[in-house]
C-alpha cells in the first residue's frame, strides 16, 4: 500500500495491490477524479486521462477557453455555482447570501495510519502499516473556509475510506446546507445501481436498477438510518455476478438521516454522493468553528458480488466493530419478548431461564417491562429503575438467580425514549424534542428525548450506569422504536434548528461511547424495532445488532441474505422462535427456523417450556451443533450461493480460513412433486482436497432430522465447485420415505479428510 505523489505533474496514486485511486490537480487548482478501479502501474504521467471537450452549451471558467467547464470534469468534491450543474458535494451560504464556492488545492500531507473522527465512529486501524492517510487541504478564499478531504487506502482490501472537514478560519458565520462525505464521479454509466429497501420486518431486499441519465437515490429523513433504505449500495457491471466481475460498494459509517445518490449525466458520467441528508441539514458555522462528515467507505473488487461483500465483512467484523466481543463467539441467548411480551413476573421468567440452561443456552436477556410503571406500550419509558412488583428484588435480585443457574444475564433499554406517563416526562417535559405551537407526534406513544442536550445524555447515563454497575449484567439490548418528527430543540437557536438531527445522533453516539467504555465486557446488541438502525455506525458500539423483528423463517432468509451484501453473520442477530410464528401466523419446521438462525449471532425467542419433550431433545442438539460449530459460521468466509429473491431454493455458505471445514445452509421455500435433479455449487473450497460431507435435515436418500447428521459421502472440492453437491430429494410422489415438506431446509457440513 502507498501513497505516490507526483509534483512535477500533480498527481495523487493511492494504491495497493489490489486498486489504484488516481487525482490530479485541475488548472483552475480544483481536485480532479482520475481513475478509481483495479491496480494500474505506477506512470510518470496520467494527464491523458483528464478528458477536457468543448462541449455546446457549456459554461466556461476562462475567458479564452470554449473548453474547461467543472460541468464536463470528473472531480474529487464538485461545488456548487460555478459551471457544474450537478448535485455538489457541499453547499455553503456566506453571510452575503452567495451559494458558490470554490476549493482550491493549498496544501497537502500524508500521515501513517488512519487519524479518528472525533465522536463519531469509524474503521480504524491496530498499527499504523495497516493504512496510510492522504490529507488534502483545499481552500475557499472568499469565503474563508478550509476544506480537508481524508483518503485512508488500506494495505488489504480494495478499500478506500473517505470524509470531509470544514474549518472556518475567516471572519465571516457561514452556514453547511450540505456536507457529503463522498463524491465519486465514474467515467461512465454502465452499472446496475443496488440498494437494500423495505419495511419494517421487511429490511434490505436488494432491488436492482439499470443506471440511467438522471438521479438515483435513497435516503432517510426519519432520524434513524432506517427499515426502508440502509446506507449501502452497490454499483455492479451489467455482467457482473457473485462470482466474477467488477463491483464498487459504497458505505455511510452513520445512523442518522443520509443519502446515497447516482446522477447520470449528459454523457454518460455518473457521480456518486453519499452522506448526511441534506434536507433538513443546515450547520452553522462561526468563524474558528469546524464541522467533520461522517465516514464512508468505497470498496471496488473485480471479483464478484461475494468478494465485494467479504471486503466489507472483514473491514467490519475487524476494524470497526471494537472492543471484549469483536472476535469472540457470541452467547447463545434466549429473549423473553416473544415469550411472554409484557405479561411476566419474575417467577415466570425464572421457569424460562430454567428451561433455557437445561438446554444448553448461555444467556437470559430480559426484554421491555421491566421497569417504572411499564407494562404496556403507554408508561414508563424514561424511568429506567426496576419495577419492583414485578422483580421484587429488583434487577440485581434477577440477575443474581440467572447468574446462579449458571447463565449470564442481560438488559433490555430503550434509552432515547419517554412516554408522557413517566417520572422523567412529568419532571422535565421540555426534554422532547418538539416544534413551538405544534403538535407532538407520537410513534408507539414514546416521544423522542432531545440527545442534542448534554444535561438529557447525561441524566440517561446516570440511570442506565447505575443499573449496569450495580448487578451482573453482561448484555444490553439497546431499543429505538420509532422515526423522530417535530425535530426542533428548545435548547438551540433558531439559526441552530438545521444541526438538531445530526446532533442527535452525536448525542446517541456519546452516550454509546461512555456505555461501552466504562463496562467493556457488555455485550451491546443494537436494535430499532428490528432492523431500523441496522447500519455500520452502529456497529463501532455494539457489534452485533437485532436484524428484524419478523422471526419467520422464510422471511428471515430474505432478510439475512439481503444484509450480507455488506454486513457480516457476526453482526445480525437471529432467533428461533415459536410456530406458528407471531408476525405471519406461519408454521415452519424447527429445524428450518433454526438452520436459518445458526446463520448469525444464534438464540431463541420462545418458551421453551411450550415445547414438546422431542422439541426440546431438538433444540438441545441445535445448541450443541451450534456451539461446535459458531466459530466457522460467525468467522467464517461468508459466500452466497442461491438467492431467494430468484427461485424457490436459497443457499449459503461459510469456510473456514484453511479451507478444511464448511457448513452450508440450503432452503426449499415450496415443497413440489416430482422435482428436477438438482445440484448447488459450493465456494472457497481447496479444490485440491477431499471433503466428508454430511447433511442435517431432509436428504437424497428421503431421510430426515433436525437432530442427526447423515453422512452422504467423500466429495472433492474441485467436483462440489464445479459440478455441485447433488441436492435432488425423494420428493418424487412415489416414494414413501420421503418426509420433505414446504419451508424444508438442510445443513451441509464439510470436513477435509
Ligand atoms: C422492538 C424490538 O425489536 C423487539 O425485539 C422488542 O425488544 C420490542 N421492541 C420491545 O418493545
Amino acid at each position: 500500500m502507498c501513497i505516490i505523489i507526483n509534483k512535477q505533474k500533480n498527481t495523487f496514486h493511492l494504491c495497493n495491490e489490489e486498486i489504484s485511486y488516481i487525482m490530479t490537480v485541475l488548472p483552475n487548482s480544483q481536485m480532479g477524479q482520475l481513475y478509481f478501479g483495479k491496480r494500474i502501474k505506477e506512470r510518470e504521467d496520467y494527464s491523458h486521462l483528464l478528458e477536457i471537450l468543448p462541449r455546446p452549451m457549456a459554461s466556461c471558467i476562462y475567458d479564452t477557453d470554449k473548453a474547461f467547464s467543472m460541468e464536463h470534469i470528473k472531480q474529487e468534491y464538485g461545488t456548487f455555482g460555478a459551471t457544474d450543474y450537478r448535485i455538489p458535494a457541499a453547499e455553503v451560504i456566506q453571510e452575503n447570501g452567495n451559494r458558490i464556492s470554490e476549493f482550491c488545492l493549498h496544501d497537502y500531507r500524508v500521515e501513517p495510519g488512519k487519524p479518528k473522527l472525533p465522536g463519531l465512529p469509524a474503521t480504524y486501524t491496530e498499527n499504523d502499516a495497516e493504512t496510510d492517510t492522504l490529507i488534502l487541504g483545499l481552500e475557499d478564499q472568499q469565503a474563508g473556509l478550509r476544506l480537508e478531504l481524508t483518503y485512508t487506502v488500506f494495505a488489504r482490501g480494495g478499500i478506500i475510506a473517505r470524509s470531509a472537514r470544514f474549518l472556518n478560519h475567516g471572519g465571516q458565520t457561514l452556514h453547511l446546507s450540505s456536507a457529503m462525505s463522498l463524491c465519486m464521479d465514474l467515467p461512465d454509466s454502465e452499472y446496475d445501481w443496488i440498494q437494500f429497501s423495505g419495511a419494517w420486518a421487511r429490511e434490505r431486499y436488494p432491488k436492482v436498477r439499470r443506471l440511467e441519465q438522471g438521479i438515483q437515490s435513497v435516503g432517510s429523513l426519519r432520524g434513524h438510518s432506517s427499515h426502508n433504505h440502509n446506507p449501502f449500495v452497490i454499483l455492479k457491471r451489467p455482467n457482473t455476478d457473485e462470482s466474477h466481475g467488477e463491483a464498487l460498494g459504497f458505505s455511510l459509517i452513520y445512523s442518522g438521516n443520509f443519502l446515497a445518490q447516482a446522477e447520470v449525466d449528459t454523457y454518460d458520467t455518473t457521480r456518486v454522493l453519499m452522506g448526511i441528508h441534506p434536507n433538513g441539514f443546515d450547520w452553522k458555522l462561526s468563524p474558528g468553528e469546524e464541522f467533520q462528515t461522517p465516514e464512508a467507505v468505497m470498496v471496488y473488487t473485480d471479483r464478484g458480488m461475494n468478494h465485494l461483500s467479504q471486503t466489507f465483512h472483514s473491514l467490519y467484523q475487524k476494524r470497526l466493530a471494537r472492543g471484549y466481543w469483536r472476535d469472540r463467539e457470541r452467547p447463545i441467548l434466549i429473549n423473553n419478548w416473544e415469550a411472554t411480551y409484557f405479561d411476566f413476573t419474575e417467577e415466570k421468567l425464572i421457569k424460562i431461564a430454567e428451561k433455557a440452561k437445561e438446554c444448553g443456552i448461555e444467556l437470559f436477556v430480559l426484554d421491555d417491562g421491566w421497569f417504572g410503571q411499564r407494562s404496556s406500550e403507554h408508561a414508563g419509558l424514561g424511568d429506567w429503575t426496576p419495577n419492583l412488583d414485578r422483580l421484587p428484588e429488583g434487577i440485581n435480585g434477577l440477575a443474581q438467580r440467572i447468574e446462579d443457574m449458571g447463565m449470564k444475564f442481560g438488559l433490555w433499554f430503550e434509552p432515547e425514549m419517554v412516554n408522557r406517563d413517566s417520572d422523567l416526562y412529568r419532571e422535565h417535559p421540555d426534554w422532547i424534542l418538539a416544534a413551538p405551537g405544534y403538535r407532538s407526534s407520537h410513534g408507539r406513544y414514546q416521544y423522542v428525548l432531545d440527545f442534542s442536550r448534554k444535561e438529557v445524555v447525561d441524566c440517561i447515563y446516570r440511570m442506565m450506569a447505575k443499573i449496569l454497575s450495580e448487578a451482573k449484567i453482561s448484555y444490553v439490548k439497546w431499543d429505538m422504536n420509532r422515526s423522530i418528527t417535530e425535530c426542533y430543540s428548545a435548547a438551540l437557536p433558531p439559526d441552530r434548528q438545521g444541526e438538531v438531527y445530526h446532533r442527535y445522533i452525536l448525542g446517541v453516539y456519546d452516550l454509546y461511547e461512555r456505555l461501552t467504555e466504562e463496562f467493556p465486557q457488555v455485550l451491546f446488541e443494537s436494535c430499532a424495532s428490528g432492523g431500523g438502525r441496522f447500519d455500520p455506525g452502529m456497529l463501532y458500539y455494539a457489534p452485533q445488532a437485532w436484524t428484524s423483528d419478523d422471526t419467520d423463517a422464510v422471511e428471515r432468509v430474505k432478510i439475512q441474505y439481503g444484509s450480507t451484501y455488506c454486513y457480516p453473520l457476526s453482526s445480525m442477530g437471529s432467533h428461533v422462535s415459536a410456530a406458528p410464528n407471531h408476525q405471519l401466523n406461519r408454521n415452519t419446521p424447527l429445524r428450518t427456523r433454526a438452520n436459518t438462525a445458526y446463520f448469525g449471532t444464534f438464540g431463541y425467542e420462545l418458551n421453551l417450556n411450550l415445547l414438546s419433550e422431542e422439541e426440546q431433545e431438538e433444540v438441545k442438539e441445535q445448541i450443541r451443533f451450534m456451539k461446535e460449530y459458531r466459530h466457522l459460521i460467525q468467522f467464517g468466509t461468508f459466500y452466497r450461493l442461491k438467492s431467494p429473491f430468484d427461485g424457490n431454493i436459497t443457499a449459503w455458505m461459510t469456510v473456514s480460513s484453511d479451507r478444511k471445514e464448511a457448513v452450508a445452509g440450503w432452503y426449499r421455500t415450496l415443497n413440489g412433486v416430482n422435482m428436477p435433479y438438482t445440484r448447488l455449487r459450493l465456494q472457497g473450497l481447496d479444490p485440491e482436497a477431499e471433503y466428508e460431507v454430511e447433511v442435517r435435515g431432509s436428504c437424497e436418500r428421503g431421510t430426515f432430522s433436525g437432530t442427526q447428521s447423515f453422512r452422504i459421502g467423500t466429495r472433492c472440492g474441485d467436483e462440489l465447485m464445479n459440478l455441485g453437491l447433488i441436492t435432488s430429494d425423494a420428493s418424487s410422489g412415489q416414494n414413501e420415505n420421503a418426509e420433505s415438506c414446504d419451508f424444508d431446509s438442510r445443513i451441509y457440513i464439510l470436513k477435509a479428510k
